[in-house]
This record gives structure tokens, C-alpha cells and sequence, in this order.
């Protein structure tokens, strides 16, 4: 156990938007930092940082705590692992005293994971070692580099190795030094034969060492040195404790600070590509590893920046396969475009081609707008024939689709009319087809996913789904077409709605333009309800149309949600009721939230067990009143 002392001093010392900063692209906001949050996904800042107190907190989401609490939510790290990392950082000598109960099965885990990246980083020295000090390393992998164009700087910066041709150079050198077979195993750096003993994976290879977000080593590949040895091109890391190909992308841990100063990040497809650009100053550039882009690597991108632009090899296969992939780019909100390369060139060749000038003004010249230059290539296809050309027109609506802000979306419709000479209100009406059949499938999907893990958990569901976000929308629904009228004698419903948001910290809202708004109300730029055209004509496009959407639709549950829903269609004075409803709903939440937050509690080190015990019986008493009232709205935990 860490002494609660050395705790204090640790977080005294830490300066929490340094912390933050590493991870998040902050921007100054009267005392505090605000920006896009790292732990869900969101368009609009609710993420803030105050230096002052040292904490963290989203309104988006509800993740919010100290420098230490951070680094556990960001890299998954333990309680102890996230002090002892911010602990090096700031040069504070932590005292640890033995003992602390119940977390033994913890600490084996984690024992576990520190005697990995002990094997990984002995690896890292020892590729290295083999390329720059053995003779085999000098006369047959330095050239290879050196061919490449690589300078002695950017194989340091980048801890190229190499491994030699034997089959047990590493095994039996890691031995010697002490380390055991089985993490060697788990690491990925050894493989068992059938007879028993073990080999080297990476054989006669150029080393690529993976680095993680947070600078620590992950994995291995090896690139095979000519190109007529059959054997495959790369071997790479197989999945490990520390490695999840699905979640990484190379050179992230190099860019991420480039990526944040010009705040636009370059997609491409492989290893020699990222080391290629940065060798010629284009530092905020990260590879995929060739597969499609995946949900995770996406979050990761989104962390620094929102602008992605895509620099595949060009080669019409390889374009006309990564064109899904980046349609999951633009479901998330990130403004995507292209850079074509000439058929044959990958961002590797085309840049020491060109060289570094001349590479970083066509990247300039060259950016378009994804999906008018998926248009373009989807037409160029088509020639005359009609019926092909619909086809092509409907798959990039498709890609239109995905796109979430209303007004950019139209934007994108117009521009799409003018490339595809068509007319702009069709494009529109077959866009709101899809639009409307992509949302009752979204719908679904919700009820659907939260049936299926409230079962697998065991637990009985609720008459309602737990959808948040539309009760969030409803309560928001309800101030925008109801905000003026008579909430009791006293006040209106836009009074007490934003009265019970301002004063209640814990009433927290997981829906982008609800957060928002929430956020407005709590600091106070918004202190009176303005009324219903405000908000239409808000300067956040989000919220105007949102409010927008709300006004002229009327409201109308479908009839997915109505089956299941505690409150259905709604109108006239019903509203009262609703309100009632949907208080209740975020009062239970909240409450919710309180006892999962309190029964991880208990798994800390420093937890006061008997105080925390205390408190949750009091939570679940209140959670039993409140599913005992049926009338009053009075909840103040
Ligand atoms: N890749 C892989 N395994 C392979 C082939 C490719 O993991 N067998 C991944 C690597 O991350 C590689 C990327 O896909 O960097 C792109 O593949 P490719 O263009 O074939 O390789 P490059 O690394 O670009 O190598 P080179 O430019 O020398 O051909
Ligand atoms: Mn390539």
C-alpha cells in the first residue's frame, strides 16, 4: 500500500493539465481547460480541466477524478501502477508499505504484465545491440536500412534492430540473462516446438519495434530483408497482454505531439511509411499496419485531432478496399480527405521520390474531400450506363449517411449534386430514406444490446430500456416545447428544469447536445430560459438542429421505443408527467452510478471499507424510496 502522505505530496506536485495534455488537445477557457473527451465519443468539448483543483471531469460521460485517476481510466493502468508512473515523472519517492488485503489477485496480474514489458524491452536492447554492434548486423541489416534512405538519427528515433539468422540466438541469449521462458512465451518473442524447447520468432528479420500510446514498448515486426526470400514480409507481434493489434497504431507515440500542434493527423498504410514522413518532417503521420481501420484506432486518432487525412498506396484495389473503412471515419464525426498518389507509389516511395519539399506540397495540392473523391472514382466507372451510375450514387449517399452533423451533411449533398450532375432536392429525398432506415436500425440496436446484456448479466430489466440518451432528449424536448409553461404557481417548467440542472452536480448527460446544453446552464451563459427560437438559432450547429428537428417534426416515439418505454407518444399538457418520468429515470441513474462508483471503492487500497458500506446501504435505501414514489420529484441524495 502507497502511504495516503506520499499520495498528498504526489498530487500536490503533479500539474494535472500536463497529465491531461499528454493525451488530449486542451485549450485555455477562462481558469480551466476544456476539450474533446478522451473516454466517449463526442463532436463539442464537455471535457474540462481545472488546474486549480487538480481534478478532471467530463459532463459528457461523467469519467472525472485526479492526475492518478486518469492515467488508471486512460491506460488501464492499477492504482498503484498509475502513482508510481506519475510519481517517476515528477521525481517524488514514493513509501509503500507492505500488506493492503485483497488485492493479490491484482497484483499477480499486474506482476505479470511488468515481467512482460521487462521481456519486451530486453528485446528492444537486444535487436538494437544486433544491428548496431554485431558484424552480422552491420554487413547485412544497416545496408538494408541505409538502401531505405534511413539516417543513423531516424533508426535510433525509431529503435530499429535486427535479428539473425539462427533459431535460437534470442532464446538462448534471454536465458542467460535471466529471463524466464514463460513470459519470453507470452511476450510473443519465443514459440515452443513440438519436441518441447523453444525458438527465436523473429529470424534473419529487420526489426520494427511497436510502441504504445504511452511510450512503452508492445511488440515486434519483422520485415524480411530481400525480396526473393519466399517467406512471408512481415512476421508480426502476435496478440499479447500488451498488444492488441486492433487498438494500435504505429508511430501514435511519436506524432501524437505533431499531431496536436497542426492538428490534423496522416493516415497511412504501413511502417516504412510513417518513418519515411517523419524522416522528411512530416512528424504527424501514423500507420494502420495495412488492415482496415478499426473502431479503437479511431478513438485513438480522435484523441488528438479530428482531421484525418488518408494517404494510401495508390493502387485502385487498394483504394477501392480501404473506401469502407473510411466510411466508419466519417460515422464519427472526423472531417476526412484524400491524398491520391499515382498507381504504384506508396507514401514511402512517392516521398523519397519527390523528396521532402516536394512531397509536403503535394500532400498540400493534392487533399480533397473523401467522399467527392469517392464520387469522382465511383462515376469515372460508370461511364453512360444509367443504371450503374444509380448504383454508384446510392453507395456514396451511403457515405453521406454516416455523416452526423445535419449541416455538414447538407453541405456535402449540395457539393455531391453539382460532382454528379443531379438534382440536389433527389439527392435529399433518397438521403432521408436512408437517414430514416439507418436510425430505426440504430434504435434497435440499442434495445437489442441492452436486452442481451442485462441477461447475460443476470440482471432483471427494467419496463424501460436503459437508453439514456433518449430520456436525456426527452427531458430537453420537454424545456424547448414546454419551457414556458406553468410547472406549479410558482415557477415554469423552463425554471425548474434549469434550476435542477444547475444545482444537482450528479445530474450528468451522456448525449452530446444534451451535455451541452446542460453545461451552458451550469456556467452560467445561459441563467434565464431564452425561449424556444434561441436555440434554433444557436451558433452550435448541433444544437440548432437539434432544436430545429424538435419544433418542426413534433414528437412522436417510434414504435420500437413506444413497446418499450415507460412514457409513449405524448402531447398537450401530458407533459408534467413525462417530466416526472423522466427525472425519475435520471434520479435512478444517478443513483446507480453512485453504488457502482462506491462498490469499486471498495477495491481501492485506501478505501475506508466500514464508511463505504455505510453509505451504499444509504444509497439502496434511497433507491427503494424512490421505487416506492410515485408522485413527488424530490430527490437530493
Ligand atoms: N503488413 C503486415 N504483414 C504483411 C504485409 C503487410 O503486417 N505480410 C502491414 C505492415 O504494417 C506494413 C503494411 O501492412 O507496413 C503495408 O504493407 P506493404 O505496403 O506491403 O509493406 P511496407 O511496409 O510498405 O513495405 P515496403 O514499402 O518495403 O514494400
Ligand atoms: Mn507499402
Amino acid at each position: 500500500m502507497i502511504s495516503p502522505n506520499s499520495i498528498e505530496q504526489l498530487l500536490n506536485a503533479v500539474v494535472v493539465e500536463d497529465v491531461v495534455g499528454d493525451y488530449v488537445n486542451l485549450k485555455r477557457s477562462g481558469s480551466r481547460y476544456k476539450g474533446v473527451c478522451p473516454f466517449h465519443d463526442e463532436k463539442t468539448p464537455s471535457f474540462v480541466v481545472s488546474p486549480t483543483m487538480g481534478i478532471y471531469k467530463c459532463f459528457g460521460c461523467q469519467k472525472g477524478g485526479n492526475s492518478i485517476q486518469f492515467l488508471m481510466d486512460i491506460d488501464n493502468l492499477s492504482y498503484p501502477e498509475a502513482a508510481r508512473t506519475l510519481a517517476k515523472r515528477y521525481g517524488i519517492e514514493l513509501i509503500e508499505t507492505g500488506g493492503g488485503q485483497d488485492d493479490s489477485e491484482f497484483r499477480e496480474k499486474q506482476k505479470i504484465r511488468e515481467s512482460l514489458q521487462a521481456a519486451l524491452d530486453y528485446a528492444a536492447g537486444y535487436f538494437e545491440k544486433q544491428l548496431q554492434e554485431t558484424e552480422e548486423g552491420k554487413t547485412k541489416a544497416m545496408p538494408y536500412f541505409k538502401e531505405r534512405g534511413y539516417t543513423a538519427e531516424t533508426i535510433r528515433k525509431w529503435r530499429l534492430g535486427y535479428s539473425p539468422e539462427a533459431w535460437e540466438a534470442f532464446t538462448q541469449k534471454a536465458h542467460l540473462d535471466g529471463y524466464k521462458t514463460e513470459y519470453l512465451e507470452q511476450a510473443g518473442l519465443i514459440k515452443k516446438r513440438d519436441n518441447g524447447s523453444y525458438y527465436d520468432l523473429y529470424r534473419n528479420r529487420v526489426i520494427f519495434p511497436l510502441i504504445g500510446v504511452s511510450g512503452k514498448m508492445i511488440g515486434f515486426a519483422g520485415r524480411k530483408m530481400s525480396s526473393t526470400d519466399p517467406a512471408p514480409k512481415y512476421v508480426n507481434s502476435p496478440e499479447t497482454e500488451l498488444y492488441k493489434k486492433s487498438d494500435f497504431l504505429y508511430g501514435i507515440f511519436q506524432a501524437k505531439n505533431a499531431i496536436k500542434k497542426t492538428d490534423k493527423v496522416y493516415l497511412t498504410e504501413g511502417y516504412t511509411d510513417v518513418i519515411t514522413l517523419h524522416q522528411a518532417g512530416i512528424e504527424n503521420a501514423v500507420a494502420s499496419s495495412g488492415t482496415a481501420l478499426t473502431p479503437n484506432q479511431i478513438k485513438l486518432i480522435r484523441r488528438f485531432s479530428q482531421n484525418v487525412t488518408v494517404v494510401y498506396d495508390g493502387d485502385k484495389a487498394g483504394i477501392k478496399a480501404s473506401l469502407r473503412g473510411i466510411d466508419l471515419l466519417l460515422s464519427d464525426d472526423l472531417n476526412v480527405r484524400v491524398v491520391p498518389l499515382p498507381d504504384g507509389e506508396d507514401p514511402d516511395s512517392y516521398c523519397t521520390r519527390l523528396g521532402a519539399e516536394g512531397f509536403a506540397s503535394y500532400l498540400e495540392q493534392n487533399e480533397q474531400n473523401f467522399i467527392l473523391f469517392k464520387a469522382k472514382l465511383l462515376l469515372q466507372e460508370c461511364g453512360d450506363d444509367p443504371i450503374k451510375k444509380s448504383e454508384a450514387v446510392r453507395d456514396i449517399l451511403q457515405s453521406v449517411a454516416c455523416i452526423g452533423d445535419s449541416l455538414k451533411r447538407n453541405a456535402m449533398n449540395r457539393e455531391l449534386a453539382r460532382v454528379c450532375e443531379t438534382d440536389e432536392s433527389l439527392l435529399a429525398a433518397e438521403l432521408g430514406k436512408l437517414l430514416r432506415n439507418k436510425n430505426l436500425k440504430d434504435e434497435q440496436q440499442v434495445i437489442n444490446g441492452v436486452k442481451k446484456a442485462t441477461a447475460a448479466a443476470g440482471v432483471q430489466l427494467p419496463k424501460e430500456p436503459l437508453s439514456d440518451v433518449y430520456v436525456e432528449r426527452a427531458l430537453f424536448r420537454l424545456l424547448l416545447l414546454h419551457g414556458d409553461a406553468q410547472w406549479d404557481e410558482m415557477v415554469t417548467v423552463g425554471e425548474f428544469i434549469m434550476k435542477e440542472i444547475r444545482e444537482d452536480e450528479e445530474l450528468l448527460f451522456s448525449d452530446e447536445v444534451c451535455a451541452m446544453l446542460a453545461s451552458q446552464i451550469k456556467f452560467g451563459t445561459l441563467e434565464k430560459w431564452p425561449g424556444a427560437t434561441y436555440f434554433v438559432q444557436h451558433q452550435d450547429s448541433g444544437i440548432a438542429s437539434w432544436a430545429a428537428g424538435e419544433l418542426s417534426s413534433g414528437y412522436e416515439l417510434s414504435s420500437a421505443f413506444a413497446d418499450n418505454f415507460i412514457f409513449v407518444k405524448t402531447d398537450g399538457d401530458n407533459y408534467k408527467n413525462e417530466l416526472i418520468a423522466v427525472f425519475r429515470y435520471l434520479r435512478r441513474k444517478k443513483l446507480d452510478n453512485l453504488i457502482r462508483h462506491y462498490t469499486n471503492l471498495l477495491k481501492h487500497p485506501e478505501a475506508d471499507v466500514e464508511e463505504v458500506l455505510e453509505y451504499l446501504n444509504y444509497l439502496n435505501e434511497l433507491k427503494s424510496v424512490l421505487a416506492k414514489d410515485i408522485g413527488g420529484v424530490v430527490f437530493s441524495v
